[in-house]
């Protein structure tokens, strides 16, 4: 069948118009990602730009370029320069999409003929510098989170680059960036800040606002920047502020440096320090009653300790409350207090909160008695109170079922295989070792773990005079102190024709004291301290007496034994950077009997009856065992 001519003509002319169409349109389509309606402040006005499929406002899109880099994985956003056409106007446009909610860019000059991209002299292909930019902020704004800009609780001083005053140091002054309970926010998006008032500080007045957070972003000049909206501002000009600080402030005590815009414009903040208004951000511990403590803690836990976790931590303890101070590097740490709540027995439930966090979680600790300088204990599973739990009476009593059965000290019900974690009182009063003698030891390790030969102090030792013919490493605890494990890593063995050691000037290389030692699960720990050790101070080994005269030791990376740790480990994955086998060899002068506590009973008094003196020793040792026998004797006849 033939078509009509007029039929025929349309099929034609339909088929060349959509052709064409479909060109420029995919020659100049904006992404998804830029469309919306934006409000920026430029050169003191308030202007407001709509970008839709090819409009950048009046501007229509005519050539564009999209960069490769994906600035946000989740929608596949990126950055793109564009050339735009409206009446005899001609330009490019270079943008860089930083959040949902806000773009940034910067505009090229005008052209009465048309500009093409990578045009010399009329459209550069270059980034531009953060204070060449201007930002958009969407008006409709698209929930996110603000984790990246503020999260927790803070404290914050202010000063405002106008009107006289200095800065604002007032109590009243609060970020507040938590989770509503109950609040129609699935997240936290916004946060409240209260300006407080100071006395003194003309410019400084009582102020409550709610922010909306608009994202934030990391400028190519390396600061973070974040854009917010008050949500209850009824000029746009009003409405959105920009914020800038930097990530690696090295801060004293936590305190961040914030400085915020009057306006929207993040092009007039330029640096830490300058800006409109500057802000020194703090965390702050959360407002609750619970910190309220209703039970008492051992007396003998009063005191400093320390606790090796992934981080290090210092831990106060007082009648109520346990304190933790973890560091996370030379400038970061997080602090947690504890508040004694309830108690049966060993265990303790106790209200948990972190400075700079908003939440209130309860937990258990199962403490077992102090013994030694250390205190060994377990954690529970943290639990919140809810909303209804809150409102019975007898909720305490409650969480404390919760919290403290025993089951809640098993984080991983498959993973029964725990342990007790420890605290170790520091500085520690030293006790004496489990393992007293002395003893020829070898050393397996990576060298730069072993033990080795210093000099201490100034003095040379005369061992170039001395004929050493025989060097051992050596390691005692002789009745002398019985508190220190003397180690030295090229001992010289030799004796003189009397028996007496040659090298008796030579001073041990390192001198451990031991802490504390108690069983588990079969295995005998030992905490020992040692000033001098550049990796830690206080080292965890496991420790066995294999035959009457061999004990072997393996030593931890740091305080703290990991699980798989035995006497037999020397391997790193276990958490051991060494293992000594040390072979009973005391001499006829040494005055350093044999002793060896597996710590079965660390509670135990320590034995302190090795008195032998060494020229009594060999001539009279069976009359002294006859002596104290007799003398035990009389003593269990009273
Ligand atoms: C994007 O990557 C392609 C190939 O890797 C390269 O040819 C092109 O120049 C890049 N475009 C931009 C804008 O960097
Ligand atoms: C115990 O420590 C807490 C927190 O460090 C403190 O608030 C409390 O006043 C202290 N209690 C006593 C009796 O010192
Ligand atoms: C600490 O006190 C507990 C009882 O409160 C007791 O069992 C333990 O032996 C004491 N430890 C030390 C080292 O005083």
């Amino acid at each position: 069948m033939a078509l009509s001519g007029n039929c025929r003509f349309w099929i034609i002319t339909g088929v060349l118009f959509f052709t064409l169409f479909s060109i420029s349109q995919q020659a100049c389509k904006f992404p998804d990602w830029y469309h919306g309606e934006f409000y920026s402040q430029e050169k003191g006005q308030g202007k407001k730009t709509f970008i839709q499929e090819d409009l950048w406002g009046n501007f229509r899109c005519r050539e564009l370029i999209i960069m490769n880099e994906t600035v946000n994985k989740l929608t596949g956003a990126k950055n793109a320069i564009i050339s735009v056409t409206h009446e005899s106007c001609h330009k490019c446009i270079y943008v860089l999409y930083r959040t949902e909610n806000v773009l940034q860019y910067k505009s090229g000059d005008c052209f009465t003929s048309s500009v093409s991209l990578g045009e010399p002299g009329k459209c550069r292909i270059y980034r531009p510098a953060s204070d060449q930019l201007m930002t958009l902020y969407r008006l409709k704004i698209r929930t996110v989170s603000c984790k990246t800009t503020f999260e927790g609780m803070y404290h914050f001083t202010y000063e405002i680059n106008e009107g006289g005053g200095g800065i604002c140091n007032s109590k009243d002054s609060i970020i507040r960036a938590c989770q509503e309970p109950g609040s129609p926010y699935v997240d936290n998006q916004l946060f409240l800040m209260t300006y407080g008032k100071c006395r003194g500080v003309t410019n400084s007045k009582f102020q409550q606002f709610r922010f909306q957070c608009m994202g934030s972003w990391y400028g190519d000049d390396g600061f973070m920047y974040a854009g917010i909206a008050n949500t209850v501002a009824n000029e746009d000009r009003a409405r959105f502020k920009c914020l800038l600080t930097k990530k690696d402030q090295n801060p004293t005590d936590n305190k961040f440096l914030w400085v915020r815009s009057q306006y929207s414009e993040c092009s007039l903040l330029s640096g830490i320090y300058e800006g409109y208004e500057r802000l020194v951000v703090q965390p702050v511990p959360p407002v609750t009653s619970y910190v309220q403590p209703s039970c008492n803690l051992p007396t003998n836990l009063t005191g400093t300790w320390y606790h090796v976790g992934e981080y290090d931590s210092d831990v106060v303890i007082n009648d109520t409350h346990i304190y933790f101070k973890t560091k996370f590097d030379e400038f970061s740490y997080e602090e947690q207090y504890f508040s004694c709540q309830q108690t049966l027995g060993t265990r303790y439930l106790m209200t948990k909160i972190t400075v700079g966090k908003c939440e209130m979680d309860f937990v258990c600790f199962d403490i077992l008695p102090r013994h030694h300088s250390i205190v060994r204990f377990r954690i529970g599973k943290p639990n919140r109170l809810t909303q209804d739990e809150e409102q019975d009476k007898d909720y305490l009593l409650k969480k404390f079922r919760q919290s403290c059965t025993w089951q809640a000290f098993v984080l991983n019900r498959d993973d029964y295989d725990w342990k007790y974690d420890y605290l170790i009182f520091n500085p520690p009063t030293p006790i004496p070792c489990p393992i007293g003698g002395r003893y020829r030891f070898i050393q397996f390790g990576h060298d730069n773990e072993r033990y080795k030969t210093r000099i201490r102090g100034v003095t040379d030792k005369p061992r170039v005079q001395v004929d050493c013919r025989h060097i051992e490493s050596e390691a005692k605890s002789c009745t002398k102190d019985m508190t220190k494990m003397e180690i030295d890593a090229e001992y010289c063995e030799t004796v003189d024709y009397r028996g007496r050691p040659i090298g008796e000037y030579d001073e041990s290389d390192h001198v451990l004291k031991c802490v504390g030692y108690w069983m588990e699960d079969l295995r005998s720990y030992l905490i020992t301290y040692d000033d001098e050790d550049a990796v830690s101070n206080f080292r965890c080994w496991v420790y066995e007496r294999i035959t009457w005269t061999e004990v072997i030791l393996s030593r931890g990376v740091r305080g703290k034994c990991k699980r798989s740790q035995t006497a037999h480990s020397s391997e790193a994955s276990d958490g051991v950077s060494l293992k000594l086998e040390m072979h009973e060899s005391e001499r006829l002068y040494d005055d350093c009997p044999q002793r060896f506590d597996p710590g079965y009973d660390p509670y135990k008094k320590p034995m302190t009856i090795y008195v032998l003196n060494s020229s009594f020793k060999n001539t009279a040792f069976s009359l002294l065992v006859l002596i104290m026998a007799f003398a035990a004797l009389l003593n269990l006849n009273l």
